[in-house]
C-alpha cells in the first residue's frame, strides 16, 4: 500500500533531521542566541531512524535526505548512511549541509553510500558570509564543495536563500558559478518560520525579481527541458545561461507555491513526523518506536499521519508556523 494522502498526493520522499544543532547561526534560520538544544535522550538513535525509514520504505518511500541543523555535527553519520543503504526500497540517500565540515567527511560518506549533497551557500563574499551565518568562514564551505565533487557526491546543488539587504548583491556571482561548474545553483524564497514573519516580509524577494536581477547582468536564461528523472520530484524550476556547465533554479515556495505536488514528509530529530514544512502539525513516532511498536504498527501510524497531511500552507493569509525554527526541521 503506497502512502497516498487525502488529496491523492503520493509520498515517496522523507527528509530526516538527524540533529537540531548547527555550527552556524544563519540569520533566517535561527535567532542570534541560537535555539536551546534538544536533550541527547530525546534525539532518535540511528537504529530508531532506521526502523522508521524501513517502515516508510515498505510503503513506497524511496528517497531519503539527511538534514539538520547541520547533519555533520552529529557523530558518525556514515554509520547511519550504511544502515539506510541496506533498507529495501531506499534508492537514493542525499544530504543537505552547509559543507563547512564536509572536507573531512565527504569520502567516508560516499563510501558509506551517500549519493549526493545539497550545499547551503548564500554568498561567496567572505565578509557577507560571516555576517549571514554569524560565525562561518566561506573558505570552509568552498573547501567542502570541492571535497564533495572529488568524492563524487554529485550532481551538486547549491541552495541560496534570497533576502534583501542580506545577499541581494551576491546573487549574480552565485549564478556565475554555473558557467564553469556542473552545479545547480538554486535561489530560494525566504519563508517565515517561528516569529520572523515581520522581518521576512521586509526582506522578501520573489523569485521573479531574482530572475530579473540575474538576467539584467547575465543575459536571458533559457528554460531547461524536463528530461532529468528527478525533475517533477522537486519544486525547483531550472534555467541555463548560454554555454553554462550547470543550471540555475528557482524555488518559489511563497510566491507560487507547489503544495499540490508535494511528495514529502519530514522526521524531526526528536522523532516527530512533520506533515508540512510550513504547518505545525506533527505526529509523535518516537513514543511509538520506543514502546516497541512493530513494523506494521509504525506503518499504520504513517498511513494515519499522511491522511491528515495539510493541503498546503497559508502564508498568503499571514498564517505562519509558530512551533519550530527552521534549524529544528531541516528545510
Ligand atoms: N526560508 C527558506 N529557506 C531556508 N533555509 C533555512 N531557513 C530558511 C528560510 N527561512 C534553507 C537553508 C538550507 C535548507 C535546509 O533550508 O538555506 O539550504
Ligand atoms: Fe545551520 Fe543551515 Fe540553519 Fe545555517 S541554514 S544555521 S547552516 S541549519
Amino acid at each position: 500500500m503506497p502512502l497516498v494522502d487525502a488529496l491523492g498526493r503520493t509520498i515517496t520522499y522523507l527528509r530526516v533531521s538527524v540533529t537540531d544543532r548547527c555550527n552556524l547561526r544563519c540569520q533566517y534560520c535561527m535567532p542570534a542566541e541560537g535555539v536551546p538544544g534538544q536533550r541527547h535522550d530525546d534525539i532518535l538513535r540511528y537504529e530508531e531512524i532506521e526502523r522508521i525509514v524501513r517502515a516508510a520504505a515498505g510503503l513506497g518511500v524511496w528517497k531519503v535526505r539527511l538534514t539538520g541543523g547541520e547533519p555533520l555535527v552529529r557523530k558518525d553519520l556514515p554509520s547511519l548512511v550504511r544502515l539506510l543503504r541496506d533498507v529495501p526500497g531506499v534508492r537514493e540517500i542525499t544530504m543537505t549541509t552547509n559543507a563547512t565540515l564536509l572536507d573531512r567527511h565527504a569520502q567516508e560518506l560516499a563510501d558509506a553510500g551517500l549519493d549526493r549533497v545539497n550545499v547551503s551557500l548564500d554568498t561567496l563574499d567572505p565578509t557577507q558570509y560571516a555576517a549571514i551565518t554569524r560565525c562561518g568562514n566561506v573558505e570552509d564551505a568552498l573547501r567542502g564543495l570541492e571535497a564533495a565533487e572529488a568524492a563524487g557526491l554529485t550532481p551538486i546543488k547549491v541552495n541560496s536563500v534570497v533576502a534583501r539587504g542580506m545577499n541581494d548583491g551576491a546573487l549574480v556571482d552565485l549564478a556565475r558559478l554555473t558557467l564553469e561548474r556542473p552545479w545547480s545553483v538554486r535561489f530560494i524564497e525566504w519563508m517565515p518560520l517561528n516569529g520572523d514573519a515581520a522581518q521576512c516580509a521586509e526582506g522578501f524577494i520573489p523569485a521573479a525579481e531574482t530572475r530579473a536581477t540575474l538576467e539584467r547582468s547575465l543575459g536571458p536564461l533559457s528554460p531547461v527541458e524536463d528530461t532529468r528523472a528527478e525533475r517533477g520530484l522537486g519544486p525547483a524550476v531550472y534555467y541555463r545561461l548560454p554555454g553554462a556547465a550547470g543550471t540555475i533554479g528557482f524555488i518559489s515556495a511563497v510566491s507560487q507555491h507547489f503544495c499540490a505536488a508535494c511528495n514529502r514528509l519530514r522526521l524531526t530529530a526528536d522523532g516527530r513526523l512533520r506533515l508540512c514544512l510550513l504547518a505545525d502539525d506533527e505526529v509523535d513516532l518516537r513514543a511509538l518506536v520506543r514502546a516497541g511498536a512493530d513494523q506494521a504498527a509504525i506503518q499504520r501510524a504513517l498511513q494515519r499521519a499522511v491522511a491528515a497531511k495539510p493541503a498546503g500552507h497559508h502564508l498568503a493569509d499571514h498564517v505562519a508556523p509558530a512551533g519550530r525554527h527552521m534549524s529544528e526541521i531541516g528545510g
